[in-house]
């Protein structure tokens, strides 16, 4: 067969799959899906609650705060939901009694009493504990939100079944910084949101109705988010307005009971465009005192305001670079204006030249933040903070680690990730991500020949820097799933769980979103996880393997497989396939110099051919089709045999599923296997499209399907 009449194949293939396969993600559930994600608070089986009966019916406050009656008002909630019984409220402790309190108003009642590790920031200390002679389970933080936090992982062990018998357990949050960003604009679209309108915003103005958003910080704070940026990183500088801040205020009032901080993106040409100056330039005293004179005026309306997240000079935004200022430089100006009130400005790495010439093969998009950030080392005042995407390109389904991270000893960070699915199937597909937030987290730099974890480094341990963690770009919307998709949500949670303990395993994770979402029958539990846990390299398989990146149409919709639209701009998100071969040579000897942006150790794993991992393979390198991987397998028959097997699972996928009819509610099951329905449609026509396109590239057939009989 000629290589025309076999494209023409992938292409009738992919029409005729596509239509008898595709049907939209959508359809009319039985049952109405409810926004309760995981906190469903699900009554427990007779035998289960029986574990529980000992539990107190009482529950004390020994102080009063906003937090610390919400936290009661959950702990009841909760409780009454899943064990069937209802906990009188008290001031004192006079009988048995789940005692909420921080670790200092404890002191006066139970002075004796220590957690078996010291509490630190948003920490808590779950233990039992006999106090005035009554037994008592104590939900102890070192601050208001973290006896919250303490309420949520007791609800969370109760919905789990899980044993509470002589509970002595201490968790401190592995970093400071724990916040989702929304990229919601004021008219009340979402960028790369895909769960519906924006719960904040709707035709310019904040809503009235802000249950959704007062609903939305109940659940991070359920999984220890700390603050929440409200608005898109591509900020409409309308958003400072003072009028809007009065709005936004009610936004803060809504998030301040689940201690979440309210943040807001800004642009850097605010001073400028709204502000009635002449200029933005960051070393300009009036712009100083413009930015000083905003930030306390937005602190008078929202005491607890988190602070700023900037996007400057990249992808068309206004930026530093048009007075010849550094991103320090600007970074500054804006951390000063917030420091006197505990505020922080996010500075994002993301800044790249959209403009770049494709033709020059030295040229590297990849290289940017690394180039742009790290001179200006120690550059940034303490409460400024460097945002970092994960990889170096822009959330791909597979990137090495962003080299920035190691390039910053003097400079607080912030790793950046994305919980919506923007280049990973936009919630149409399942993708669970935690993996491999995983292996970016745990990925060792190697900084002086040093262990120093991805994870260590944001959270500032190796540094021993004062602030940063997590961000995560969440963009849930109105719909009742949030995100778009039930099982997506165990994305949001997975990033909350990684942000407060980044050494869970994905396994952990996603069996305790499992049972919170859907009840711990084994079979649910089982395969639910299973899927989970493979969607991401089945993902891969049929979009973009060996590290190729994601071959989306990426100056369209981000979605659909489009993998000429890659090349010939200036985009950057190249993959150099031609004739011969594909990959970026981004070594040090012939390529783009990227690798040399790593400590040396990592610089050698990547440098050679020989020690390159076969999954990052063209990421760094460009090698002929006939090249043979670690796997024995030739690329190209990597590229045939992985979409096959790809296609093959997704379709299992429906399976899978199937086996669960029965065992889970008619809406949530009918609804969750229209998608994978509509998933497996989809792998096909990326199988279809993927390899009829390298093989009109390449003119090397599949070795399998040359192999069948016709
Ligand atoms: C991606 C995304 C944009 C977003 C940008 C960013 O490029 O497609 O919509 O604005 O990232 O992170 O700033």
């Amino acid at each position: 067969m000629g290589p025309r009449v076999r494209a023409m194949r992938y292409v009738f293939l992919t029409a005729f799959v596509s239509l008898v396969l595709a049907r939209p993600p959508c359809v009319q559930a039985s049952e109405p899906l409810d926004t309760e994600a995981w906190l469903r608070y699900a009554r427990l089986d007779t035998p289960t609650a029986r574990n529980y009966e000992q539990l107190p019916s009482a529950s004390v406050l020994l102080r009063r705060s906003l937090v610390l009656e919400n936290a009661r008002r959950e702990l009841a909630s909760g409780f009454e939901k899943m064990v069937g019984r209802a906990l009188n409220s008290r001031d004192s402790i006079n009988g048995p009694a789940f005692v909420l309190s921080t670790l200092s108003d404890l002191r006066s009642s139970a002075p004796s009493l220590r957690p078996p590790v010291a509490l630190e920031g948003d920490g808590f200390w779950i233990t039992s504990a006999r106090i005035r002679n009554f037994e008592c389970v104590l939900i102890v933080g070192a601050s208001d939100r973290g006896v919250l936090y303490g309420v949520f992982a007791l609800l969370s062990k109760i919905a789990r079944g899980e044993s509470i018998v002589g509970i002595d357990e201490a968790q401190n949050p592995y970093a400071p910084i724990r916040w989702v960003n929304q990229w919601d604009n004021l008219d009340g679209r979402i960028e790369r949101g895909y769960g519906g309108p924006s719960i904040f915003f709707s035709g310019g103005k904040v809503r009235s109705d802000l249950t959704r958003a007062g609903e939305y910080a109940r659940l991070l704070a359920s999984i220890g988010i700390n603050g929440c940026t409200i608005n898109n990183v591509n900020a409409a500088p309308g958003a400072l307005e003072d009028s809007f801040i009065a709005e936004v205020k009610s936004i803060a009032d809504v998030f301040r009971p689940w201690g979440v901080q309210l943040s807001m993106s800004v642009d850097l040409s605010s001073p400028k465009v709204i502000g009635g100056l002449d200029t933005f330039d960051p070393l300009e005293p009036r712009v100083a005192e413009w930015w000083r004179k905003k930030a306390d005026e937005i602190y008078q309306q929202i005491p607890d305001f988190g602070g700023f997240v900037v996007k400057a000079d990249s992808e068309g935004r206004s930026g530093p670079s048009a007075y010849g200022r550094t991103h320090a430089d600007a970074a500054d100006v804006i951390a000063r204006a917030l420091k006197p009130h505990g505020g922080v400005v996010f500075y994002r790495a993301f800044v790249y030249n959209h403009h770049l010439d494709w033709r020059d093969l030295k040229n590297d998009r990849a290289k940017a933040a690394y180039d742009n950030f790290h001179p200006l080392d120690g550059k940034f005042d303490d409460n400024a903070i460097v945002q970092i995407k994960n990889g170096p390109i822009d959330f791909q389904v597979r990137e090495p680690v962003s080299p920035l991270f190691a390039g910053l000893r003097r400079t607080n960070e912030a790793i950046e990730l994305q919980i919506t699915q923007e280049y990973t199937g936009q919630q149409k597909h399942l993708c669970f991500l935690v993996p491999m937030w995983k292996e970016v987290l745990d990925f060792d730099m190697r900084v002086d020949g040093e262990p120093s974890r991805v994870k260590d480094l944001v959270s500032g341990r190796v540094f021993h820097r004062p602030i940063g963690g997590f961000a995560g770009v969440a963009n849930v919307g109105l719909d009742a799933t949030w995100l778009g998709s039930p099982l997506a949500m165990a994305n949001l949670y997975g990033f909350g769980r990684l942000a407060w303990n980044p050494d869970l395993s994905s396994e952990t994770v996603i069996d305790e979103w499992t049972r919170l979402t859907f009840g711990s029958d084994p079979l649910v539990v089982k395969t639910i996880a299973d899927l989970q846990l493979r969607s991401w390299h089945v993902y891969e398989s049929y979009t973009g393997p060996l590290g190729a990146g994601t071959l989306t149409n990426i100056t369209g919709n981000h979605y659909d497989p489009g993998p000429e639209s890659s090349e010939e701009n200036g985009w950057g998100q190249w993959h150099r396939a031609d004739h011969q071969g594909i990959g970026m040579d981004r070594t040090v000897a012939t390529g783009t110099g990227y690798i040399g942006q790593y400590p040396p150790e990592v610089q050698k794993l990547y440098e050679s051919l020989a020690a390159c991992p076969d999954e990052l393979l063209l990421f760094f390198h460009h090698v002929p089709y006939t090249y043979v991987l670690h796997s024995g397998k030739t690329v190209i028959q990597h590229v045939y045999d992985s979409h096959r097997e790809g296609a093959e699972q997704a379709q299992a996928f429906i399976t899978e599923w199937k086996s669960l009819q029965g065992h889970v509610d008619p809406g949530r099951y009918q609804d969750i296997l229209a998608r994978f329905e509509f998933q497996a449609g989809e792998a096909v026509k990326w199988r279809d499209t993927i390899c009829g396109w390298i093989y009109r590239l390449s003119g090397i057939s599949d070795q399998k399907i040359e192999a069948r009989p016709q």
